[in-house]
């Protein structure tokens, strides 16, 4: 029985009606917080093994890329997140992650259009890397205005080579400089 619904759920979470669902009673109540700010601390569901407590530098990378976690909160449940750390050419964005529970509702393309908005709050472009097989992850950055870059790119790694893809959501053009006012004819 638990395998037929382990077998079931993934399809179940590919259908229109999964997605309807996410559409009418989560995504409305979804809030994308930092995570540090939750007084809750409902991180600890997403980046549980993001231990604060351990010791020397590994505790001291946890505590960074804490400061750079953002989640996506649904009533007491933390269903995904994402890290969006500042960096000398923009925002980069990693870590994505949705529960598995909880994929299919739309989490994903919530979180990827907040690390859009963040990126133009602060003027920045933000850029990510992603498998190419992972075509849940290219969709939802698709979505909301990713686009794959050619190489190089600034967040190109060696060890990237083909299995990397690099993907970059714009910063909007600044307004250009006022029109000096045309005299009436
Ligand atoms: C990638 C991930 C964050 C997407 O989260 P999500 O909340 O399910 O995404 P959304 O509901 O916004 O859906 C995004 C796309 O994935 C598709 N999708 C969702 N669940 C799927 C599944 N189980 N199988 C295949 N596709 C699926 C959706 O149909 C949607 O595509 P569409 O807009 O073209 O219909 C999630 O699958 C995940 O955590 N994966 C593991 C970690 C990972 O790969 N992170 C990305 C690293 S770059």
């Amino acid at each position: 029985m638990k395998t037929l619904a382990k077998q079931l759920f993934p399809r179940l979470q590919r259908s229109r009606l999964w997605r309807a669902i996410g559409r009418c009673y989560v995504l409305p109540r979804l809030s994308i917080v930092r995570a540090l700010d939750d007084p809750q601390a409902r991180w600890r569901q997403v980046y549980g093994d993001f231990d604060r407590r351990r010791a020397g530098a590994a505790g001291l990378e946890a505590a960074r890329r804490l400061e750079a976690a953002w989640i996506a909160v649904w009533g007491r449940r933390a269903l995904g997140g994402m890290l969006l750390a500042v960096f000398e050419h923009g925002l980069f964005l990693s870590t994505m992650r949705v529960r598995p529970g909880f994929r299919g509702w739309g989490v994903g393309r919530a979180l990827a259009a907040h690390a859009v908005a963040e990126g133009r709050r602060l003027h920045r472009d933000v850029w990510l890397v992603v498998r190419p097989e992972n075509t849940p992850a290219i969709s939802a950055y698709e979505a909301v205005g990713f686009l794959v870059q050619e190489p190089p790119t600034p967040v190109d790694r060696p060890e990237h080579d083909a299995y990397r893809w690099s993907m970059r959501a714009s910063r909007p053009a600044r307004p250009s400089a006022p029109l000096s006012a045309s005299r009436p004819r």
